[in-house]
């Protein structure tokens, strides 16, 4: 994507990207200047309230009580809800179950001659946290898993494909469902998410559908972001020999080097799309009220009126203040919990197999514009 996104920031942001095949929309302004798209996520020029008001109650789905897609008052009341785990404190209590499971994942890694290090390791250990946070059966995080991979797709408004959507609508009802039921059970596993969103529904903090829809948020936000984190990590390292060798020297360097990941291959490629609240000009465009607009946050990362060598992988790069995990009051929730995960990961990784190699000098991308994820990365752990 990113000489497309060089040619726009170049020549013309915003851009007026035309879908369609999304007719209610028609299309959106991507804009892919960092100045321009800090501004835009600064301003929160949100008003997704718009689209709850044009909705009836009956025909609302789990996505219209998120947090992500609500303005204050509402966003602020239901993210505090939440927020504790994700704390510092909160994540640093969830080191040694992270550290578990990636010893676990890593065990299997080493029985093998080759392995796909995506669905060995990537895929399976995010929503396997998640899962141990949430409170959900551990037994149900492939079902949980195959769910996020499908609204995703469904969802994503720039693959115009029917039947990916038409799956993308079950899935969400099946998800409904599964979580209206799970919080439906008297008890709930203690010190768990959906414990203390339940108490807060009795307690009349949220409503019940508030309450549900967070813990879907969760699984959506946290699964397939930190998947591709991961496995960026990766393909950024054995395609970068030099940078490998400079981190298992200097270990010191593993939060830089992920830092720098997630510029160099944002794995959220873009934010939501934001309503324009109040009218926009720039360079010559005038932006109305209501139109949609989309902060291309990969672009931005690669803009090199802010980063020098934009397109060079450097682990050191200092100062390296991309936006990755969005900024203003939809700032990512979990960032701290992502980069905590990646840290354990790719720390024990490599620690554990110092001779890890690529097997293909050319790994395949999953077709998606939101999330930049690897379809594959075959590895042989040596
Ligand atoms: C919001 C990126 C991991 C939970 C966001 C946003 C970005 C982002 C860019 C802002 C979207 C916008 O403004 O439109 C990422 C990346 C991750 C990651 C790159 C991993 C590398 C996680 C994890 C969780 C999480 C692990 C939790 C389990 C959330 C939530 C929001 C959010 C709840 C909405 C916050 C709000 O609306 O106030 N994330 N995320 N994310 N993220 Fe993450």
């Amino acid at each position: 994507p990113y000489p497309v996104y060089r040619q726009m920031r170049d020549q013309e942001s915003p851009y007026w990207l035309e879908t369609p095949h999304d007719a209610k929309s028609g299309g959106c302004w991507m804009f892919t200047r960092y100045d321009e798209v800090k501004d835009l996520l600064r301003k929160a020029h949100d008003a997704p309230q718009d689209i709850k008001r044009l909705i009836p109650e009956s025909q609302r789905t789990a996505f219209h009580y998120m947090l992500l897609y609500s303005d204050p008052p509402d966003h602020t009341r239901l993210r505090s809800l939440i927020s504790t785990p994700f704390s510092r404190a909160g994540v640093n209590r969830l080191d040694a179950m992270i550290t578990r499971q990636v010893d676990q994942l890593l065990d299997v890694i080493q029985e093998h001659d080759e392995v796909d290090f995506i669905a060995a390791f990537a895929e399976p250990l995010p929503v396997n946290v998640i899962s141990e946070l949430l409170g959900t059966p551990i037994e149900d995080a492939t079902l949980l898993r195959d769910w996020t991979v499908t609204l995703g797709r469904g969802f994503d408004s720039t693959i115009n494909d029917p039947v990916a959507s038409q799956r993308g609508v079950e899935a969400l009802q099946e998800m409904t469902r599964y979580f209206t039921e799970l919080m439906a059970r008297p008890n709930q596993p203690p010190g768990t998410i959906i414990e203390s969103l339940k108490n807060d529904s009795a307690a009349q903090k949220c409503s019940p559908q508030e309450a549900m829809a967070q813990c879907m948020l969760l699984l959506l936000a946290g699964h397939e972001t930190t998947l591709s984190l991961l496995g960026n990590a990766m393909y950024c390292l054995l395609t970068n020999p030099g940078e490998l060798a400079k981190l298992r020297q200097q270990p010191e360097l593993l939060d830089s080097m992920i830092n720098e990941v997630l510029r160099f291959e944002a794995p959220f490629q873009r934010a939501v799309f934001r309503v324009a609240a109040e009218p926009i000009t720039c360079r010559g465009h005038q932006i109305q009220v209501g139109e949609r607009i989309s902060p291309v946050v990969s672009a931005a990362n690669r803009d090199p009126a802010q980063f020098a060598e934009p397109d060079r992988f450097d682990i050191e790069r200092k100062p390296n203040r991309h936006l990755a995990f969005g900024l203003g009051i939809h700032r990512c929730l979990g960032e701290k919990l992502a980069r905590s995960e990646a840290r354990i990961a790719i720390g024990r990784l490599l620690q554990r197999f110092p001779h890890l190699q690529a097997v293909e000098s050319k790994p395949r991308w999953k077709a998606r514009s939101l999330f930049r994820t690897l379809q594959s990365l075959p590895v042989k752990p040596g």
